[in-house]
């Protein structure tokens, strides 16, 4: 099983994502009961953001984890991009721990670039961090532009990871952005890792290749996909799901070892990217 780690702990490297979730009364209960067996089946990071559902998901979460250990979670939150000065990111960070019924983050992130200064925004979070609020910081849909200014900055080696967009219909981070993190040991968070349940006109799905890899293990399609987007290690793919079952199928996946033969077959139907693409962002 692949291992990812981050912020110097070895954390299991499928966790729970969170969009979606909290903004209905009449799906709470099930949501809830699908937040409490992914962690009952051993997920440990949980990734929401103040943005989701404007606080919401983070009630969701509070309220899911209220009767597991602290220590025994790494909790993941974002801050929009004009929150992230001085002045007002201590104020959502406090909002969000009140939320989410915590004393600390594990991991909180930029959720964006945006006009707030990088240099400001590393001063408010190296800040949060000597507080105890948060254990470490890291960015999101940061692409090369973004993390090259990043890293001028003074304590941007602190930075701890990358989260954006991938998936096996979505490669683009392959050409230079993922070989720019393996450079700086940057550990990638994968989010839609599921293509949004392959929402987009259902190439996915359509792929005989991808069906053939998932006969083979007698998986299901989105369990390879989360097999596939975590085979290089140094990545947390986190799928979002509000169903129980959903929930337990996709940990599985962690179990899944795809062969090098396994690999290339679902290349030839979705090929690895040759030329630059824009970041994809969702
Ligand atoms: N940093 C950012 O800007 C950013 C942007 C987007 C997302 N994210 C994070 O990444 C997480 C994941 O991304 P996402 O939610 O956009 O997309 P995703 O995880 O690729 O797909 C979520 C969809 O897949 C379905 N699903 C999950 N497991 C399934 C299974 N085993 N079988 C069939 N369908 C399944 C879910 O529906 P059911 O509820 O029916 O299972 C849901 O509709 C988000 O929740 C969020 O935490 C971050």
């Amino acid at each position: 099983m692949s291992t990812v780690k981050i912020n110097q702990q070895k954390l299991f490297p499928i966790g729970l994502g969170t969009w979606h979730m909290g903004e209905d009364a009449a799906k709470k209960e099930q949501e809830l009961e699908a937040l409490r067996t992914g962690i009952e089946q051993g997920a440990v990071a949980i990734d929401t953001a103040e943005m989701y559902g404007n606080g919401a998901s983070e009630l969701l979460v509070g309220e899911a984890i209220q009767s597991f250990k602290r220590e025994d979670l790494f909790l993941i939150s974002k801050v929009y991009p004009w929150n992230a000065s001085k002045k007002q990111l201590p104020i959502s960070l406090d909002n969000s721990l009140k939320r989410l019924g915590t004393d600390h983050l594990d991991l909180y992130l930029l959720h964006w670039t945006g006009n707030v200064p990088i240099a400001e925004t590393i001063e408010a979070l190296e800040k949060a961090k000597k507080a105890g609020k948060i254990k470490a910081w890291g960015v999101s849909n940061f692409d090369v532009k973004d993390l090259q200014e990043m890293y001028q900055q003074k304590d941007s080696q602190n930075c701890q990871v990358n989260q954006v967009l991938y998936n096996l219909g979505d490669r683009g981070i392959e050409f230079d952005l993922l070989p720019l993190m393996q450079e700086k040991q940057l550990p990638l968070i994968a989010y839609a890792p599921l293509a949004e349940a392959d929402r987009l006109g259902g190439q996915l799905s359509a792929s005989s290749n991808l069906q053939e890899v998932a006969h083979n293990h007698q998986a299901t399609i989105f369990q390879i996909l989360l097999a596939w987007s975590i085979r290089q290690g140094q990545t947390l793919t986190i799928p979002q799901s509000g169903k129980a079952e959903h929930v337990k199928e996709n940990l599985q996946a962690a179990e899944i070892e795809l062969t090098k033969e396994e690999i290339a077959q679902l290349d030839k139907d979705f090929p690895k990217p040759t030329t630059k693409q824009t970041l994809s962002i969702i």
